[in-house]
């Protein structure tokens, strides 16, 4: 479970799914998208961001670009926190644009 969270909501919204998925009988790590360097030893990952001004923050569009090769080979969410994106209009326009990561 990675977050890119400024203030802290995302965070706090990252550490309450660890804690579903943690009751749900799996182990899971909730960290800074920031200071994951290594996919390895991960079987699945989530990936939260803010979004501010429409934009994904940083942490999370480097998360997506340094490790888009190994999250194309495996289980891979994301979530947005950000009350004035709706559904309809979530384009990742700051976000996934060129990147390709089948599923
Ligand atoms: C300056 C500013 C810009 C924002 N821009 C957006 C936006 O474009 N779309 C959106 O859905 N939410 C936007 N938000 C709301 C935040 O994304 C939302 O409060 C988010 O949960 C904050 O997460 P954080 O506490 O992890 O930083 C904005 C908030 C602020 C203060």
């Amino acid at each position: 479970m990675a977050y890119a969270s400024k203030h802290g909501s995302t965070a706090e919204i990252a550490e309450a799914i660890g804690d579903e998925l943690r009751a749900a009988g799996r182990t899971v790590d909730v960290r800074d998208a920031g200071e994951v360097t290594d996919l390895a030893g991960y079987d699945a990952v989530v990936l939260g961001s803010a979004t501010y001004m429409r934009r994904w923050r940083r942490e999370a569009r480097r998360f997506l670009r340094h490790h888009a090769s190994a999250l194309a080979d495996c289980p891979f969410w994301v979530f947005s926190s950000g009350p004035r994106l709706s559904v309809s209009s979530w384009n990742f326009d700051g976000g996934l644009r060129g990147l390709t990561i089948r599923r």
